[in-house]
């Protein structure tokens, strides 16, 4: 898929922030994007309406039966699937020490359980008809330990072996890819920890979420010769 343009892209999580810039830079290529969400009904109908009237899609990801009806509904309305983009995700800062199995499984039925059970679906509709590419939004935190975000980034980096182990699985058929952002602030730029990460950054600045698209769009359009590779878009944060 060297080229975008009819093909037909499922983005997850992307009413709001770097899910939204994915989708609008896929419409932008020429690609038909499946928005899905959540709970941000009104911003997807705001981020489909931009990408030129796409269709959105309603699911809680938590549930392996919601990911099954997503996904029915989406070759329903398409009639077929060229691409995945596992962009949905819940962050948050807990210390180790108190961490409960329910915040644990928080994190981890969406990070981790909801992108297998994604990539899964998309692998059986997409096999079958010869080729397709999928995309795993991971995390600078599968890449760097941090600490009060241990069950975050046992998550994330879950995502990126996970993402290695299926691309082997589904070779040569599909490509499976996963980029792991760096600081990607929507207003938050000034918080303490945010600001202390762009700092340290060598590039001294956030990243944005075109920069995101950007890498995505790279994998979705690259020979599938190019598999089971995390790309960090961090400017170079991972490397300090
Ligand atoms: N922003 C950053 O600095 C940064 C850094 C590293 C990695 N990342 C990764 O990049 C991706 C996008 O980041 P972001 O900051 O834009 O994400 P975000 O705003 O925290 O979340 C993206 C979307 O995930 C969806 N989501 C959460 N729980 C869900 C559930 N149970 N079922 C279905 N959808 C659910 C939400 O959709 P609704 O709003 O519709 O509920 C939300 O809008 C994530 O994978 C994140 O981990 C981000």
């Amino acid at each position: 898929m060297t080229d975008l343009d009819g093909r037909v892209i499922l983005v997850t999580g992307a009413a709001k922030r770097i899910g939204r810039a994915i989708a609008l830079a896929l419409a932008k290529r020429g690609a038909r994007v499946a928005i899905h969400y959540s709970a941000s009904r009104a911003e997807a109908e705001a981020t489909a309406a931009e990408c030129g009237a796409a269709p959105i899609f309603a699911a809680n990801l938590e549930s392996v039966a919601e990911i099954e009806r997503l996904f029915a509904e989406v070759h329903r309305h398409f009639g077929r699937l060229d691409g995945l983009v596992n962009n949905a995700a819940r962050f948050t800062k807990l210390d180790p020490l108190t961490i409960t199995e329910a915040d644990w499984d928080f994190i981890h039925d969406v990070n981790l359980k909801a992108v297998f059970f994604c990539c899964q679906q998309a692998a059986r509709l997409m096999l079958p008809a010869g080729g397709g590419r999928i995309v795993n939004i991971s995390s600078g935190g599968a890449l760097r330990p941090w600490p009060y975000h241990a069950h975050y980034c046992a998550s994330k980096a879950g995502v990126a072996h996970l993402t290695r182990a299926l691309a082997v699985a589904w070779a040569p058929t599909l490509s499976v890819n996963s980029i792991a952002p760096g600081v990607i602030p929507f207003g938050e730029e000034n918080e303490p920890g945010v600001k202390a990460l762009i700092d340290k950054s060598p590039a001294r600045r956030p990243g944005t979420g075109d920069e995101i698209a950007e890498g995505v769009i790279h994998f979705l359009t690259a020979s599938r010769f190019t598999t089971g590779q995390v790309l960090a878009v961090d400017g170079g944060l991972s490397l300090v």
